[in-house]
């Protein structure tokens, strides 16, 4: 497989789709993607690949959406993806990249891999903060674990 080129593009360029593998509610997409930097992942030029990250304060980033799409996931592009965003944090002046997540799956392996530690579990965090109840794999997303990583 050819390696894909990451590109930062305006918020308007990003797939929603993508965006949505990640984070199933658009109105809170919305949200976040105006003030985010965005970066993709291109293949052929298709987008295969997005990152979201948002300064939370000078010092302090956090990666509000990552996703792959399906068809290319578990080849590596994720992975590509973390490491550019952990720099681009870096060389933003970010002494500290976070993020949540309410999945306790993969997901979790991924973050932990690059180096992300535990900080804090949110409990009931989606049902108060999503409009609707949020499932994967037919488990209902709960608690919202928190992770972050020093730069
Ligand atoms: C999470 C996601 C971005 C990972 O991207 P990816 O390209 O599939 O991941 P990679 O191929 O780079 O994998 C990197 C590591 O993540 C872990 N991982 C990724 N997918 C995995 C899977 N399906 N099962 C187990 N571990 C997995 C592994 O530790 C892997 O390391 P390895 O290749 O040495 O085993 C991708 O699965 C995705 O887009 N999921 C849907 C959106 C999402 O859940 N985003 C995160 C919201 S919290």
């Amino acid at each position: 497989m050819s390696t894909p080129s990451l590109h930062k593009v305006p918020s308007e360029q990003v797939p929603m789709a993508l965006l949505l593998e990640a984070d199933p509610s658009p109105s809170v997409i919305a949200r976040y993607l105006q003030e985010g930097h965005c970066v993709v992942a291109c293949l052929d030029d298709a987008i295969i690949g997005v990152y979201v990250i948002k300064a939370m304060t000078a010092a302090a980033w956090e990666l509000m959406n990552i996703a792959v799409a399906p068809e290319h996931q578990g080849q590596g592009i994720g992975a590509l993806l973390l490491r550019h965003a952990i720099d681009q944090a870096r060389q933003l002046g970010a002494q500290r990249l976070e993020l949540g997540t309410g999945t306790f799956g993969h997901q979790l392996t991924f973050y932990q891999r690059a180096g992300f530690r535990v900080v804090a579990v949110e409990p009931d965090y989606f049902p108060q903060h999503y409009p609707e109840p949020l499932f994967e794999n037919g488990l209902q997303h709960r608690d919202r674990l928190r992770l972050a990583l020093v730069l």
